[in-house]
């Protein structure tokens, strides 16, 4: 019997990937909390077969190339901005990904943001834990209506759409913008198509859902949240790098906008130094949008069954790159 093949994992993962992968290949999994360092990556890769990796492992050229035995590079992941895809390509390298099994929970977090800076509730619960609540007041921590408010979709994607599908049950008006204009989404979830910068003045709340590209990269500067109106919301939960920290920082400190919330940020993580965390309009979570149990066990047997295709030299049901098959 030949051998099987040899996958290296670059993390711990949920169980349904392990069980489909068992069997099928020899598995060598990183144990440690965090990811491998570049240097280890690069060693472990170069004597596999198959890479499962994760949205913090740099996969860049250098790798790649330097890997003669690496037939499949599968990502637990949508995204893949931290793979380089030409070269893989080139190296005729199939990359999986994982669209689709996310995209509800990633909708529901962006929620979860939307309404906790909406309604302030994290200086809401530190008032409480502070000891500070004495009676009910008035004018005690007020926030923004959601009914009847606009709400704007940069990149109306998967997640894009699921963001706006929620936003019936709050009676908003939703607007999007993206590269392309989607026609019959427009009628079916009954959303308006407006040029970026005509989003940025009428939303009351901006979210982000576009994949971080070349062309994407600080999409949000000074200048877009200085086009904002200053009771604006802006939540971010695509990738950090659509956003230049320091200009959503300032713009934050002198009000441009009024409240923030991440998912993602530059770095990740946050040093617990970084000047983000004193501002009090801003909410920021550590990269959970697709953190539920269902969601992250679907991720990890979809990843699987990508690197075992690749193996199997069979197509990739989630495939990146179909150029690979030409
Ligand atoms: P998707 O279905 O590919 O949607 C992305 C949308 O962005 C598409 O509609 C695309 O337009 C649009 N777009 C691409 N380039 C654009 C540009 N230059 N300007 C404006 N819009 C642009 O992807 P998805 O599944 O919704 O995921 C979106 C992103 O969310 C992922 O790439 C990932 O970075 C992020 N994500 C984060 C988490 C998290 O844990 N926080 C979880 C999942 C995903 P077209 O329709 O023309 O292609
Ligand atoms: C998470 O950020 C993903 O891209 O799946």
């Amino acid at each position: 019997m030949s051998k099987l093949p040899l996958v290296f994992v670059t993390r711990q993962i949920p169980e349904t990937g392990i069980a489909y992968l068992s069997g099928r290949a020899r598995i060598e999994v990183w144990e440690h909390k965090e990811p491998p360092p570049y240097q280890e990556l690069v060693a472990k890769t170069q004597n596999s077969d198959g890479l499962l990796c994760l949205l913090t492992d740099r996969i860049d050229r250098q790798l790649i190339e330097s890997s003669p035995h690496l037939k499949v590079i599968s990502q637990m992941a949508v995204g893949y901005d931290n793979i380089d895809i030409v070269a893989a390509t080139e190296k005729k390298i199939p990359v999986g990904n994982t669209p689709g099994v996310l995209t509800e929970a990633t909708a529901d977090l962006t929620w979860a943001l939307l309404l906790a800076a909406a309604r302030r509730i994290p200086e809401a619960q530190k008032y409480v834990k502070d000891g500070l609540w004495k009676t009910w007041e008035p004018t005690l921590l007020l926030g923004a209506d959601l009914t009847e408010a606009t709400l704007g979709i940069v990149g109306l994607g998967r997640i894009g759409q699921a963001v706006a599908r929620r936003a019936v049950g709050f009676n908003m008006r939703v607007l999007y913008y993206g590269r392309t204009r989607k026609p019959e989404i427009e009628n079916s979830l009954g959303v308006e198509f407006r040029q970026f910068d005509s989003l940025l003045a009428e939303s009351d709340f901006v979210t982000v859902h576009a994949p971080l590209t070349s062309e994407t990269k600080f999409m949000f500067s000074y200048k877009q949240f200085q086009r904002m109106k200053e009771t604006s919301i802006f939540i971010n939960t695509s990738r950090g790098l659509l956003v230049d920290s320091e200009a959503l920082y300032r713009a934050l400190c002198e009000r441009q906008i009024a409240y923030a919330a991440l998912d993602v940020t530059v770095p990740e993580p946050l040093t617990s130094q970084s000047k983000l965390l004193s501002l009090p309009n801003l909410i920021i979570v550590p990269h959970i949008g697709s953190a539920s149990y269902k969601t992250r066990s679907k991720m990890a047997l979809m990843a699987a069954v990508n690197l075992i295709a690749g193996l199997n030299q069979e197509r990739l049901p989630n495939c990146v790159n179909p150029d690979v098959y030409n």
